[in-house]
């Protein structure tokens, strides 16, 4: 549960919330103020820009991270929402030098141009191999739907997703 903390100014907008946040298996206590989205919180409180900021209005994917392994889009949730959720970012695929599967596909299969949309797509794809590490062409497609790449790289995202899932498929990740 949050506690109320009252800003420099005696002014409502002045209050801030002081929170847990549990992102990539680590716990950090923030002081936020209540209307503070996830997204921001990530990026500026906590300094793990692999999350992107694109429309920051629910409508591109590019701000997509994991809540309890489920994919959603950071821009649209409060940071005081996520208290008591496992908050899971790119920054946290990757342990030590070894890289998620999901990254190794992107990797073969060239996935990326400019890669702003990448974090937000792998993130997705990684929500969908949680509860689906077997999925079908469609279902990747369907998993995907909620992430735009303007650069248009979407059959090369669509081929690593199902490498990816091969690897999943198997265990392995
Ligand atoms: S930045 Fe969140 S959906 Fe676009
Ligand atoms: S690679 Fe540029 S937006 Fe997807």
């Amino acid at each position: 549960m949050f506690t109320m903390m009252k800003g420099k100014n005696d002014n409502s907008k002045d209050f801030k919330v002081r929170i847990e946040l549990r992102v990539n298996d680590a716990a950090y206590s923030l002081s936020v103020e209540p209307r503070r989205t996830l997204l921001d919180t990530l990026r500026e409180d906590l300094h793990l820009t692999g999350t992107k900021k694109g429309c920051d209005m629910g409508e591109c994917g590019a701000c997509t991270v994991q809540l309890d392994d489920k994919p959603v889009y950071s821009c649209l949730l409060l940071a005081v929402e996520c208290e008591g959720h496992d908050i899971q970012t790119i920054e946290g695929l990757t342990k030590g030098e070894k890289l998620d599967p999901i990254q190794e596909a992107f990797i073969e299969y060239d996935a990326h141009q400019c890669g702003f949309c990448t974090p937000g797509q792998i993130m997705a794809i990684r929500g969908l191999l949680k509860s689906n590490p077997d999925p079908t062409p469609e279902e990747i497609r369907v998993g995907l739907s909620g992430n735009i790449c303007r650069c248009g790289a979407y059959h090369r995202i669509l081929k690593a997703a199902a490498a990816a899932a091969q690897v999943y498929g198997e265990g392995d990740s």
